[in-house]
């Protein structure tokens, strides 16, 4: 149970409303968060949900020099009728759980990570959006807190929650992404590696080719596997899928190299609903760039909590630009990312049980 001690000086209703008429992305937080607190004596302990502040961390202090550190990212969406839902959070769970054994953190049990959430958006519920296609946008991470510069897995470790109105993830809102082709960086080693863990240094790796792409004129990167530099494997933070002409629905499969996304999962189920013919499975770029030309490839999608479903307008590489659909989203982007949306927002049946009453 995590106990809860608000926030005694919360931001004013003005303040507020201020922020919820403009959220952007990651950039306001709500007026709490939840924490715990794990030793190798006390197991779990201290949990608690409290004023939102600044962490004070020592200098030493294990994840600023080795990174044992993981995160997930999943959203509150509130109702017509006002009720609060989430979007399969038990997935959340599990993943935290799977990323935390990789880390070699210990694993908060399933049943903590979805109380403090729950704990967390029931208090702070007047920060989740109401009206459109904002939400609330939760962040549950866990770090190496250990005063202590050897290399070895942290005795002491914090966990913490936290949750931020939430607009569209691009800052254009939702247009085609042109995405630049890494082949100088990778995000992630090869089986054995990191990739599929929700870690902080699979995203730091990523930030260079990220760089890279901006100076091309693209907003985000597409990375290849770390030993061939030959298969597609994801963008920097989203999952990515194509459809073909023949209505085919193909994205790279999870050789624990990849993000198991959520949203990705779930596209899965929606896509075969939509009669398109899924493929999990080793993707070449070269498949890629020959099937834009062809025009076999006739969309292409980034996916993820935080973008939900974005259209890619076009792949750049060092020589050419591929540009996808004439730079337009297509039909089955369109239409995926509709039905996930509804039944996000409570506007379709929820006919496979993803959603979850918070209040
Ligand atoms: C998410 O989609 O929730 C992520 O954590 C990815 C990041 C690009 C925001």
């Amino acid at each position: 149970m995590f106990e809860v001690h608000p926030n005694p000086q919360p931001r004013s209703e003005a303040e507020r409303a201020a922020i919820l008429a403009n959220p952007g992305f990651g950039q306001h937080f709500s007026d709490n968060m939840a924490l715990a607190t794990w030793t190798a004596e006390q197991d779990w302990h201290d949990r608690e949900v409290s004023a939102y502040r600044p962490f004070q961390l020592d200098p030493a202090s294990a994840v600023l020099h080795y990174a044992q550190e993981i995160f997930e990212g999943l959203k509150a969406y509130r109702h017509a009728n006002d009720s609060i839902w989430l979007f399969r959070p038990e997935k959340n769970a599990e993943r935290f759980a799977k990323s935390a054994t990789r880390l070699a953190l210990p694993v908060l049990p399933a049943e903590d990570f979805l109380s403090s959430i729950e704990t967390l958006v029931t208090t702070d519920q007047a920060w989740v959006p109401g009206g459109g296609e904002s939400n609330l946008y939760i962040r549950p991470f866990m770090f190496a807190n250990e005063v202590f510069l050897g290399v070895r897995p942290a005795k002491t470790v914090t966990y913490c929650c936290i949750a931020g109105p939430a607009a569209a993830y691009f800052p254009n809102g939702v247009q085609p992404v042109n995405i630049w082709l890494s082949t100088r960086y990778v995000r992630a080693a090869g089986p054995g590696g990191m990739g599929a863990a929700k870690t902080g240094g699979n995203y730091a790796a990523s930030l260079v080719a990220q760089q890279e792409a901006y100076e091309n004129g693209c907003e985000q990167v597409l990375f290849t596997d770390g030993a061939e530099r030959k298969w597609v494997e994801e963008l920097g933070g989203m999952n990515v899928y194509l459809i073909t002409a023949d209505g085919k629905l193909i994205t790279p499969a999870l050789e624990g190299t990849i993000l198991e996304g959520v949203t990705r999962d779930s596209v899965l189920t929606l896509g075969t609903e939509r009669g398109l013919q899924i493929e999990e499975r080793k993707i070449a770029v070269e498949e890629v760039l020959q099937g834009i030309d062809s025009g076999l490839i006739t969309e292409i999608f980034a996916c993820g909590t935080a973008a939900v479903i974005n259209p890619v307008g076009s792949i750049k590489t060092e020589q050419k630009s591929y540009v996808v659909n004439n730079g337009q989203s297509g039909p089955h982007t369109d239409g995926l990312r509709r039905t996930l949306l509804d039944i996000q927002y409570g506007r379709a049946e929820d006919t496979h049980g993803w959603m979850h009453k918070v209040c």
